[in-house]
């Protein structure tokens, strides 16, 4: 069982906003996308550059770099699923967006 880390208040996310919090060792890009909130790792793993200014669409956000792109729901490339990067709950707690990282 993780630990549960405050990003923000579910009204500074709005629809198709992103925040990014730092959880540990990690730092972690929350999404708010088509009513719900995914958690990502932000960080790509091809050459590190930062998920949270990617443009989404259809589910997944395309890396600003070089254009890899992951889907919010589970982290998975979206050009070769058996490649991930972290994906971690959400939920909402008295307004506040929260993020469980382990
Ligand atoms: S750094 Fe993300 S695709 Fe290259």
């Amino acid at each position: 069982m993780g630990q549960w880390t405050k990003v923000c208040s579910l009204a500074t996310l709005p629809e198709g906003a992103c925040k990014t919090v730092e959880c540990g060792t990690k730092v972690v890009a929350v999404f708010h996308n088509n009513g719900a909130l995914n958690a990502i790792d932000d960080f790509c793993p091809h050459m590190g550059a930062s998920l949270s200014g990617g443009h989404v669409e259809d589910g997944c956000v395309t890396c600003p770099w070089h254009a890899w792109r992951f889907r919010l729901t589970d982290g998975a490339w979206a050009d070769n699923p058996r490649i991930r990067i972290g994906s971690y709950p959400t939920r909402v707690v008295d307004g506040v967006v929260e993020v469980e990282v382990e």
